[in-house]
């Protein structure tokens, strides 16, 4: 739970550089979301070729997978969803925040740049890896050691809880 309490985006890395074993280590984490019909409708696609790194970002909100030393593409296959790509939504979230929080629980960074709904950051990662018509990217997570400390926030709110009726 410490680790859900301290995550915070980062988008700024340093050169060194991150494992196999811990790139492994939030596939695993992704992979154990809880899925619809479990489905698990979820690919991966891990980069950590500096060349497609550079050509990562889909506009200048997303700058900062070019200096990571790796990524995650978080993508779902429409193929196994019954509801034709409306679950994978929501599955692929599931995966994305499970990544993030164990990047959190590593002291690795990463930053969710959500691709969908977004029409033109979909496009642009598409024609990047070639992805079949099938595979939708939902989520581009750079993944690096922080350059600076974040600061933990309490964001618990009473104001948003309603006990037994609105
Ligand atoms: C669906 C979604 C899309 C996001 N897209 C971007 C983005 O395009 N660029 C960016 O810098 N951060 C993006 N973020 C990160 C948010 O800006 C960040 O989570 C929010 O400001 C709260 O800060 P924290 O993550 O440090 O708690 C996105 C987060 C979510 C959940």
């Amino acid at each position: 739970m410490n680790a859900i309490f301290k995550r915070r985006s980062v988008r700024s890395y340093t050169d060194r550089p991150v494992s196999g074993e811990d790139i492994h280590d939030l596939l695993h984490a992704g992979m154990s979301a809880p899925t619809a019909n479990n489905a698990r409708p979820w690919q991966f696609i891990v980069v950590t070729d500096k060349e497609i790194l550079e050509k990562m970002p889909m506009d200048n909100y997303t700058l900062g997978v070019k200096g990571a030393q790796a990524a995650i593409v978080v993508c779902g296959d429409t193929e196994k969803d019954v509801m034709k790509g409306a679950l994978n939504v929501i599955d692929c979230s599931a995966a994305t925040e499970n990544i993030l929080v164990e990047a959190a629980d590593k002291g690795l960074g990463s930053v969710w740049y959500a691709a969908y709904p977004m029409e033109d950051r979909i496009k642009h990662i598409r024609e990047l890896f070639s992805l079949p018509e099938n595979i939708v990217p939902y989520a581009v997570l750079p993944i690096g050691w922080p350059e600076k400390e974040t600061e933990v926030q309490d964001r618990f709110d009473a104001a948003m809880v309603h006990e037994n009726r609105w």
